[in-house]
């Protein structure tokens, strides 16, 4: 049988294969080039709903949108409906040609800082509540919501099937679930046959998500929760032939994996886009921590880190790109 097509709003995807909201990560360079290599839709970091009210640069610089990044969905995160529907109101007014295909509420994030406040995962021990964002969230705009959930608080709260019900009857187009507590924060197995559970009990459609690296992982996850997509963080960090590898997989294509220049190319590419956005100080600074996860697994990957860490420029990190596939290769 035809797998049916997943869609949001008018915007229909094969596979429903997304690249996971990861703040410090998912910016528009990450995205941008997640999507060239196969990721349908992209999240982008999660954005914070009160900062958006009062029209903050730097907030609204995280939901920057191009020709070419292509369909994206910006994340916000925060507590009282109210905030968060004129969070979006005030994100929707900047929008220019590329706007994004929807707005995903954060419902899942483990921070103490953030939890203490009554935000991401905490949501999770209100139903109530999430279903009054969700419609909240709905009045303000006419893109899709969508929320992203884990399985719950911890192991005696179990609770995403009611909150992804009560978000449902909220109206939202869909929700992602990341296979873990919050206590577990990223410990552990992601859960996949819970995933399974809060995909039987909705209409909606269901986005799984925890622990896939890899084609075969991606065909596994959909086959042990019957999801209707899959979502992708970590382990497109640095990776994102990783898209590639996991369309083949699910079209039953072969894949062939990048060569060490062409991982180091598209490593400085993702690192020029940042700096087009964010000037090169700070885009190299940002990039210390991922950047080098291109050449993860290869010989002289450690030195490679090193080196960036200690980068201030493009032409540092690119040298050190050079020396490292000198070295790799020889
Ligand atoms: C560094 C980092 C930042 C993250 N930031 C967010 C975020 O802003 N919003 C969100 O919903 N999830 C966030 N997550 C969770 C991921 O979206 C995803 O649910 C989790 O990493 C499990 O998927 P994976 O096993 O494919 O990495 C973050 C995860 C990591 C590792």
């Amino acid at each position: 049988m035809m797998k049916q097509l997943f869609t949001i709003g008018a915007h229909a995807f094969r596979h429903g294969l997304f690249l996971a909201p990861m703040a410090g990560f998912t910016d528009r360079a990450m995205r941008h080039i997640c999507h060239r290599y196969g990721a349908e839709v992209t999240v982008s970091e999660m954005i914070s709903a009160k900062a958006l009210v009062f029209s903050d640069k730097k907030t609204l610089a995280l939901s920057r949108i191009e020709e070419g990044d292509g369909p994206t969905i910006i994340q916000i995160f925060g507590k009282e409906p109210e905030t968060i529907a004129r969070g979006i109101e005030k994100l929707t007014a900047t929008f220019g040609e590329s706007a994004p295909i929807g707005i995903d509420i954060n419902m899942g994030c483990p921070v103490p800082k953030i939890f203490k406040n009554g935000e991401g995962s905490a949501l999770m021990q209100s139903p109530e509540l999430i279903e009054k964002i969700v419609r909240a969230a709905r009045g303000a705009t006419d893109l899709p919501i969508s929320v992203k959930l884990r399985l719950g608080i911890d192991d005696a709260h179990r609770c995403a099937v009611g909150c992804a019900l009560a978000a449902e009857a909220g109206g939202a187009a869909f929700v992602a679930i990341h296979g873990r507590t919050k206590a577990q924060m990223y410990s552990g197995v992601a859960d996949w046959e819970s995933i399974k559970n809060v995909k039987n009990s909705l209409q909606i459609p269901v986005i799984a998500n925890g622990d896939v690296t890899s084609g075969e992982s991606a065909i596994a996850i959909l086959d042990a929760t019957g999801a209707d997509g899959l979502m992708v963080g970590r382990a497109a960090i640095g990776n994102p032939f990783l898209f590639t590898e996991i369309l083949c997989a699910l079209e039953g294509k072969p894949y062939t994996p990048p060569t060490l220049q062409q991982r180091a190319e598209v490593a400085l590419e993702e690192l020029s886009i940042a700096i087009s956005d964010k000037g090169e100080a700070v885009a190299v600074r940002e990039s210390r921590g991922k950047i080098a996860l291109y050449l993860h697994g290869f010989h002289g990957a450690s030195a490679l880190r090193a080196k960036v860490h200690t980068s201030s420029t493009y032409a540092d990190v690119k040298e050190a790109f050079a020396t490292a596939i000198q070295n790799a290769t020889k």
